[in-house]
């Protein structure tokens, strides 16, 4: 890769805007090669060069990937006319190229990946690779007693879609009211809440947790997002979740 300017190679990395990383520059408080390079107009090699700001190794990546937990209420669009997008979630200047994932509905909250990576997405998509995705559903109604072996079997819907084989796990159930856990191997429109439908029970309020590897970041509050580590960007791709 050519040389670049520390400033843009600084802006690349989501340190600041370009004016915000030159004063950081000016000031002394990012290094390359372990030395305080206080030019912003530094030419470095942005595949070699060790950035640090404020002591804080930086990576530079040529893709963007960002796990975002989506509140209620936005649509997974990139934009809309009449509705809250989920990149309306990210500054302005942030946005370019940008895209979801998947979808979730509007109602769902949850992991969701905003990259700019079209192949990393498509691999995560592809009908082909069963990417799991595991729910947490509120689910309103007594479910069927033979709701986690129908799950398990593949499911018909009511009308009469055959799902691949699912995990349904009750993690409590009382009063016409269940907490339920749902993983799938496929992503059919609105699949959990026409699985539930199909054993009995209305889901009133649904959240991804996972995708393939990936588990949703508990500290990320609603609306929030933040850079993939790369130890979760591997998750991601290989599909295995490090449990620690
Ligand atoms: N299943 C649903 O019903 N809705 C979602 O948003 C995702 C999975």
């Amino acid at each position: 890769m050519p040389r670049m300017r520390l400033d843009k190679l600084l802006a690349h990395l989501n340190c600041g805007s370009r004016k915000e990383v030159q004063a950081m520059i000016r000031a002394g408080r990012v290094a390359v090669d372990g030395a305080v390079l206080a030019d912003p107009a530094a030419k470095v090699d942005p595949d070699t060069a060790q950035v640090a700001l404020d002591g804080q190794a930086q990576t530079y990546r040529a893709q963007r990937y960002y796990m975002l937990n989506k509140p209620a209420g936005v649509i997974t669009a990139s934009r809309d006319e009449r509705h809250d997008t989920v990149l309306g979630l990210f500054p302005e200047n942030m946005r370019r190229g940008l895209f979801a994932v998947g979808r979730l509905d509007k109602d769902t909250e949850g992991l969701l990946i905003i990259t700019d990576d079209g192949a990393l997405s498509h691999a995560l998509m592809s009908p082909a690779r069963h990417v799991s995705k595991i729910y947490e559903a509120e689910v309103d109604g007594t479910l069927a007693p033979d709701a986690a072996e129908r799950f398990r079997t593949g499911l018909t819907l009511r009308d009469g879609t055959v799902c691949l084989p699912a995990l349904l796990e009750v993690l409590s159930q009382q009063d016409g009211k269940a907490r339920v856990r749902v993983t799938l191997r496929e992503g059919k429109y609105h699949q959990v809440k026409r699985m539930i439908a199909a054993v009995g029970g209305t889901v009133v309020g649904l959240r991804r947790v996972q995708l393939g590897g990936l588990r949703l970041d508990p500290a990320l509050s609603a609306g929030a997002f933040r850079e993939l580590t790369g130890e979760e960007l591997k998750q991601l791709r290989d599909g295995k979740e490090n449990r620690g």
